[in-house]
């Protein structure tokens, strides 16, 4: 934590979570037991991320993929998510963080929505950190969700830009990651924040999402500090 220099920290930073049913197979137990694990992960993070200043904190927590999975395993993954809201609101409020969502919430159960909007109405003027949790998300559904409304707005070809299409996307009012992390040795994007990653840098690590701990992202945010962000230009244009 000491090496790192807080005036280059990223402000935005983007995980997939992900590694909980290996982890619960190497120890021999159901996948669930893994993601009941990936919540202290979570936990540990969204501290450890608040504490050395980090703005914006975005977790992939269920994809539009993962309504496929088992019955069995995506209710458990929603009774998870409802009793980890539901405690975990004090840490947040203690944290003075703020809880959001992106992705299609609709689709949730009832119960995850009103365990979701509750919090997210109990923490709205918390201003430390924001927690963004990608629920029911992929990037391609909100790339389309995008342009159907605005073709529904009446919007001229004209008068789509870079600016006013990132309007129309769930992360509207957060700005693009500068750092995508990724666990368990995985190296893929997997629908996650297409539009907005396009100059982020990318982190992966072996380590299953359950293992992570703040050390582990903090050892990401230094990675990240000794790479150089070019944006397309030279060196030498960026030394100037
Ligand atoms: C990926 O591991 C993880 C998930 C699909 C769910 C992540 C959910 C949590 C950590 C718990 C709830 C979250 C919050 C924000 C309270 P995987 O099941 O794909 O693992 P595998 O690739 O090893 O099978």
């Amino acid at each position: 934590m000491e090496e790192i220099d807080k005036d280059n920290l990223p402000k935005h930073i983007a995980i997939t979570m992900d590694g909980n049913g290996r982890w619960a197979k190497t120890k021999g137990k159901l996948r669930v037991f893994g993601h009941k694990n990936g919540v202290k992960a979570v936990r540990d993070t969204v501290e450890g991320a608040a504490e050395i200043g980090i703005k914006y904190l975005t977790l992939y927590a269920f994809s539009t993929e993962n309504w496929n999975r088992p019955e069995k395993e995506v209710n458990a993954l929603m009774t998870l998510l409802v009793s980890a809201i539901n405690k975990e609101t004090k840490t947040l409020m203690d944290n003075n963080i703020r809880l959001s969502a992106i992705g299609d919430i609709e689709k949730l159960p009832s119960k995850a929505q009103t365990e979701l909007q509750e919090a997210i109405e109990k923490t709205k003027d918390n201003t430390r950190m924001t927690l963004v949790l990608a629920l029911s998300y992929s990037s391609r559904w909100e790339i389309l969700n995008a342009v159907r409304n605005i073709i529904k707005d009446g919007k001229k070809a004209e008068e789509i830009n870079e600016t006013t299409f990132q309007q129309y996307l769930t992360t509207k009012s957060v700005p693009d990651p500068e750092l995508l992390i990724r666990t368990s040795g995985e190296y893929r994007i997997s629908n996650f924040l297409l539009w907005q990653i396009a100059y982020s840098e990318l982190y992966f690590t072996d380590t299953l999402w359950p293992d992570f701990r703040r050390t582990d992202l903090y050892k990401a945010i230094l990675n990240y500090q000794n790479r150089e962000r070019r944006f397309g230009k030279t060196t030498e244009q960026l030394q100037k």
